[in-house]
Formats: C-alpha cells, structure tokens, sequence
C-alpha cells in the first residue's frame, strides 16, 4: 500500500472504506427485513435498501470525480496505480455479523425487531461519522461536487437513523415492553 501524504489521500481512503460499507449493507439489509416482523420496520429497512444503492452510485461518481482531480492536480508518473482501496470495511463488517449474531438469538419477534433497530443504527452512526468525516475533508480541499455529494448521502443517513429513533420509541420498543 502507497504512503498517504495528504488530506486528498485520507479523503480516497475514506471514499473506498464508505463504498465496501456501502456493499456490504446492500448485502445485508434483505435478510433484516426478512427477519423483520413489524410491517413498519420492514417498511424502513426496504426503502433504505434502495436509498443506499442510489449512495453507492453516488460514491461512484465521487471516486470519478476524486480520479479527475487527481489527473488534473498531479503530474507524478504512476499516481494513479497509487490505491488505497479495495479492502473490505471491517467496521461495517464486525457491526453486521454483531447483529446478525443478535439476531439469531432465542428470542420473541417483537424483541428481535427491537434488535433490528438496535443493529441498524449501529452502522447508520458508522455510515455518518465516516461521511461526516469525508464531507469535512471535501470541503477542507474545496471539491466542492464533491462535498455535495457526501451531504446529500449525509442527510439520508440523518433521516434513516431518525426514523429508526421514531419507531422505536413510539411502535417496536413498546410492543417489546408487553
Ligand atoms: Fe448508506
């Protein structure tokens, strides 16, 4: 792996360690919502599947535009061979199989969907600190597309987390209290 020498360097890495979470997510996710009891919580889990595909699509064109940046601000021969990428996110990773080890516990569905919930927003707060972080670099190097880009992803974090918060406290965690 080559040595990180700056900011826009950090920044790449972050993309490509948001882009396996990303992934795996995208892999993960089904199977929550066919564990899923509450029509609700299926509901929330569905649609944020299809919102974190258009985030992948989006960090694609993020990682396009940090490749043009780089041929426009670099001369260094090679520089482009220069990748940080392409090793799985093993937060995302440990935080999935933590749930999906929860998940597979002995339990009443209305407590597993409270685990669910529980699960999901341990990798939404992963998911916002690292796009809250990457946003913060983009806008530190003025990439500013960029920078766009991450806040729109940001901001559908934000929602799903809130969303999760709504129905756990008002629907999934007071059936669980019963
Ligand atoms: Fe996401």
């Amino acid at each position: 792996m080559a040595q990180m020498v700056n900011l826009r360097d950090l920044l790449q890495h972050e993309i490509d360690d948001l882009y396996s979470a990303e992934e795996q997510i995208i892999d993960a996710l089904p199977k929550m919502v066919e564990t899923a009891t509450d029509a609700k919580l299926k509901n929330v889990l569905t649609e944020h599947l299809q919102v974190t595909k258009r985030q992948k699509e989006r960090l694609e064109k993020v990682k396009q535009l940090l490749e043009e940046n780089n041929q426009e601000e670099k001369s260094e021969p090679g520089f482009l061979e220069k990748l940080f990428g392409g090793s799985k996110c093993k937060g995302t990773e440990g935080l999935i199989k933590e749930g999906e080890k929860l998940m597979g516990e002995n339990m009443e569905s209305k407590v597993r969907d409270a685990a669910i919930i529980a699960a999901a927003q341990k990798i939404e707060h992963y998911e916002i600190s690292g796009y809250g972080t990457a946003r913060a670099y983009a806008m530190q190097l003025g990439l500013n597309e960029v920078e766009q880009l991450l806040t729109e992803t940001l901001n559908e974090e934000y929602k799903a987390d809130n969303d999760l918060t709504a129905l756990a406290l008002f629907d999934v965690n007071l059936q669980a209290t019963k």
